[in-house]
């Protein structure tokens, strides 16, 4: 793998008390409303540039299935497929997704990322939606998933991304700070602090060079990638949600 050490490409951040006890992060940081306001509402309106009778999507991290729920729910002619590095989150999701699995509108894959981009064909994907994924992406990691993006979707394909985007200056360290507050809060009276010791660690490896998701430094990799009209429509502390088009 050209610039990008192989190791990486089979970190699993999410094993252990992160998936077993998932549920307490959306306890601290509901992200429902966020993802219906903006996710579900842009692939909602979006129209492709060649008609077609089932849009392909493509989610990055389908973790407990939280956000594909959203993708599923907002357009009936949809078809997701989804993949995840972590295999104690496969149960998860197929529990929550079964109605989908059923109508066979989801397929799930227990895959890295990077290695499953790397088998699809090119112009593949009408829609890539995915959340709270990119940022455990290492840096050079990353520059090749958009890469990989940019060949496999469709040109006029959408990108929605709800994630932990970095600001700079003091903006990030209150963000960071707010963030912490969240989920001491909902730790410290379950006594949960294996799940917290894990997520503090966690958070301080998102800030490190190697890994931090810069908002401004992504927007130009991803316009030198391919794609066009990226914008940001939300910001709420960390979490930012970043839309574009494959040029
Ligand atoms: C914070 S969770 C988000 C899950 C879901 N999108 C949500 O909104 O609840 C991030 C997910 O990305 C997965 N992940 C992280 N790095 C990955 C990689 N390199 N390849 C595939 N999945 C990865 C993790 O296992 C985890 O389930």
């Amino acid at each position: 793998m050209s610039g990008y050490n192989l190791h990486m490409a089979t970190e699993r951040r999410f094993s252990g008390t992160l998936t077993s006890e998932y549920d307490l992060f959306d306890l601290a940081c509901p992200k429902g409303p966020i993802l219906d306001a903006t996710m579900a509402r842009e692939i909602r309106r979006f129209k492709p540039r060649r008609q077609t009778q089932v849009l392909d999507a493509l989610e990055l991290g389908f973790g407990t299935g939280f956000t594909s729920k959203v993708i599923l729910g907002c357009r009936a002619d949809l078809r997701l497929t989804a993949m995840d590095n972590e295999p104690q989150m496969l149960p998860k999701a197929r529990k929550n997704l079964k109605q989908w699995i059923g109508d066979g509108r989801l397929t799930l894959h227990v895959t890295d990322a990077l290695a499953f981009l790397r088998k699809q064909p090119t112009r593949r994907y009408d829609v890539v939606a995915t959340a709270a994924t990119l940022h455990n992406f290492a840096v050079p990691y990353r520059a090749l998933v958009w890469k990989e993006l940019s060949r496999i979707m469709k040109p006029g394909a959408l990108f929605i991304n709800a994630d932990k985007y970095a600001q700079k200056g003091p903006a990030q360290r209150s963000a960071v700070k707010a963030r912490m507050g969240r989920y001491f809060g909902v730790a410290v009276p379950r006594q949960s602090f294996d799940w917290l010791k894990s997520v503090v660690l966690h958070y301080m490896d998102d800030e490190s060079p190697e890994r931090r998701m810069d908002e401004a430094e992504q927007a130009a990799l991803m316009r030198s990638a391919g794609f066009v009209g990226v914008r940001r429509i939300y910001r709420m502390d960390m979490t930012a949600v970043v839309v574009a088009y494959r040029a």
